[in-house]
This record gives C-alpha cells, sequence and structure tokens, in this order.
C-alpha cells in the first residue's frame, strides 16, 4: 500500500484519480480548497463516496496557506499535485490571480512537503506550455515551450520551479503534460461539457475560428492509466527527473467534434462562428514516443468510444451541473 497525497483531489482529475488510487489498496490524503472557479456542489459530489472509504482522508484547505502540521506527523511515499486555477480563456484578464494561486500554490506546497520528508512529486502540467506549432507533434525534448496564456505561463513557471527544488528536497519529480482531457466528472467550463450540453438543449454554441482548429482530446481512463504507470516508474526507481506527454496522439477537428457529439445525441448543433482568439492553440498533438518508451502508455480510448461514455455519464448527471 502507497500512501499518496493528492492535492486538488475534489476537481474532475483529482476524484477519479483518488476513486482508482483507493481501489488498487493505497491510502490518499486528498487536499483541497474548493476554489469558486466552478460550483463547490460539484466538487463534493465527486468527493462523497470516496468520503465513505477508510483509506481517504480528505482535508478542505488551500495550498498557499497549509503548514506541516496538517500532516499529522504521517509519512507519504509520493505527492500528486492538481491543484491549480484551471482555463485558457479565463486565464487572459486574471494574470495575477493564476499566478498567485498556482506558483505561490506549488512553492508553498514545495516547502512543506520537505518539512514532512515526502521526496517524490508528480505534478500536473499541461500541453499549452508548447509553442503553437501547426503541423507536428509536440515532442517534449525538441518542440519549444512558449505558452500563448497566462494559464500556461504559470504551468511551465510551476516545471522550472520543480526543476530547480528537486536539486536540493525532491529526490524525484515527474512533470505530466496533459493533452485536452474530458470524460466523467468533466469540469463544466470545458468544450465538450458545453458543447454536449448546449445541443442538448437546443441552445447556440459558439466556437472561435472556422471549426479547423484541432485538439488532442485524451479520455479520463487513458489519463489515470499515465498516471498510475507513473507512479509505478517513480516508486521503484531513484534521483528521476522527466517530463511526458499524457495524450491521444490523435487531434480532432473542432467541427468533427461537434459532428460525433450530435450524432450521438441525435440532434443538430446551432454554430454560431466567432474570431479565432489568438491566446488558444491553433492545434495540440502529443508525441508519445517518450512516454510509451519509458512508462508504457499507451491511450486506449478512441474519440468516438469515449464520447460514447461521456454521454453515457452526462445524461445521468448533468442535472448536478444544472448550466
Ligand atoms: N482537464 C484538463 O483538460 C487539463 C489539461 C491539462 C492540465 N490540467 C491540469 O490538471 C489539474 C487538474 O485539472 P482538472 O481539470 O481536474 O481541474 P479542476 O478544477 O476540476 O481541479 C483542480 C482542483 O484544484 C482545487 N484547487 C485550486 N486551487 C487550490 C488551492 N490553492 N489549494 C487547494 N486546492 C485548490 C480546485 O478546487 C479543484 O477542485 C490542474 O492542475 C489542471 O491545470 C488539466
Amino acid at each position: 500500500m502507497k500512501k499518496i497525497i493528492i492535492t486538488g483531489c475534489a476537481g474532475f482529475i483529482g476524484s477519479n484519480l483518488a476513486e482508482k488510487l483507493i481501489k488498487t489498496k493505497n491510502f490518499v490524503f486528498g487536499i483541497d480548497s474548493f476554489h469558486p472557479y466552478y460550483k463547490r456542489s460539484i466538487k463534493e459530489f465527486n468527493i462523497s463516496q470516496l468520503n465513505k472509504n477508510r483509506n481517504f482522508q480528505f482535508l478542505e484547505s488551500d495550498i498557499r496557506k497549509i503548514d506541516k502540521s496538517v500532516f499529522k506527523n504521517k509519512q507519504f511515499d509520493i505527492c500528486i499535485h492538481l491543484a491549480s486555477t484551471p482555463g485558457v480563456l479565463s486565464s487572459i484578464n486574471d494574470e495575477e490571480s493564476y499566478y498567485e494561486n498556482n506558483v505561490n500554490g506549488t512553492i508553498n506546497l514545495l516547502k512543506n512537503l520537505a518539512l514532512i520528508n515526502t521526496k517524490k512529486l508528480i505534478f500536473a502540467s499541461s500541453s499549452t506550455v508548447y509553442k503553437d506549432e501547426k503541423n507536428s507533434f509536440f515532442d517534449e525534448n525538441k518542440t519549444p515551450t512558449k505558452p500563448l496564456s497566462p494559464y500556461g505561463k504559470t504551468k511551465l513557471r510551476c516545471e522550472e520551479l520543480i526543476k530547480e527544488w528537486s536539486s536540493r528536497e525532491l529526490s524525484s519529480f515527474v512533470n505530466l503534460r496533459f493533452f485536452s482531457v474530458y470524460g466523467p466528472c468533466i469540469r463544466p467550463d470545458l468544450a465538450i461539457y458545453k458543447f454536449t450540453n448546449r445541443i442538448n438543449n437546443n441552445i447556440p454554441l459558439s466556437i472561435y475560428g472556422d471549426g479547423q482548429s484541432q485538439r488532442d482530446y485524451t479520455h479520463i481512463d487513458d489519463i489515470i492509466n499515465g498516471i498510475l504507470l507513473t507512479v509505478n516508474y517513480i516508486s521503484k526507481r531513484k534521483n528521476i527527473s522527466a517530463t511526458f506527454n499524457i495524450g491521444n496522439g490523435n487531434p480532432i477537428r473542432l467541427i468533427d467534434l461537434i459532428k460525433i457529439i450530435e450524432k450521438k445525441l441525435n440532434k443538430s448543433a446551432i454554430i454560431e462562428y466567432l474570431p479565432f482568439n489568438d491566446i488558444e492553440m491553433y492545434r495540440t498533438c502529443a508525441s508519445l514516443k517518450l512516454v510509451s518508451e519509458k512508462l508504457n502508455y499507451q491511450p486506449t480510448i478512441n474519440i468516438e468510444n469515449g464520447i460514447d461514455n461521456f454521454i453515457e455519464w452526462y445524461k445521468k448527471n448533468h442535472i448536478l451541473y444544472n448550466y
């Protein structure tokens, strides 16, 4: 049994991850501040089942304010750091508060992990750290980093901080760059949720550009599998410092994504086209060469099957989201 801290545990990825780690007989100490980026009730629902398990302990707290006493002298093997303010577009006019939460939160977390002697860290980074290169696979070692958005800049800054910190206080770290995650318990601000909800309710949806931009959508089960492989990798080795993409490696055009959702709902979208937004990347696409070599990671869920699974969940749960 591994003892694992998850920051941002009540969120989309965190709650799915905690569930899987507990099922595979690990102990999870989850921290979440219920950041108001989206509704608290969704996050409370996400962890409601977990709270019944004795291998799960939850603390409502802000990682910018924690001190070592919150860990109650427990020993932990790994911290998986997911807490942050997410969202590319909403970061445009809110650069300072994104920096304050994401970067300062990470600094305080790192200080406290050192105090409790937790020396292995997995950090949730993002495809948004890459330079917007239209026709290539994003390669961890070859593609330059040049985030367009304030959100992406905070992720890159955290990667750098963790690297600097590792030479003194961490024995191993892995930055995982996630690519457009979707699936059950999705964040309500994400395109797949918004499109599905709007098409289902016959509400017009807005898209930036002509629908030709592409995203490497990755199902949550593949993301969780990638994190679990990383937990294994980092547990068995010493002095790891690595950065891996966790994506699908198969980008889809926005307009094709909408067509798949229309087909699955058997309804038509009403689309309003807006000018392309410069802060959004035109295309994202993960190279999986390194991560398949090192972790044996391979995505298993294509977009058609993934959207089926998402819509099945959406039909049962969208009432909870209430928008
Ligand atoms: N969902 C994606 O497509 C995607 C893609 C790339 C990277 N990521 C990253 O993965 C991580 C998880 O994303 P998600 O989609 O689950 O987002 P989410 O918003 O659902 O989860 C993040 C959680 O962190 C919590 N949080 C925020 N600031 C905090 C703080 N200071 N202290 C404690 N808790 C705090 C929030 O309350 C939230 O529950 C984030 O770091 C995000 O940037 C997500």
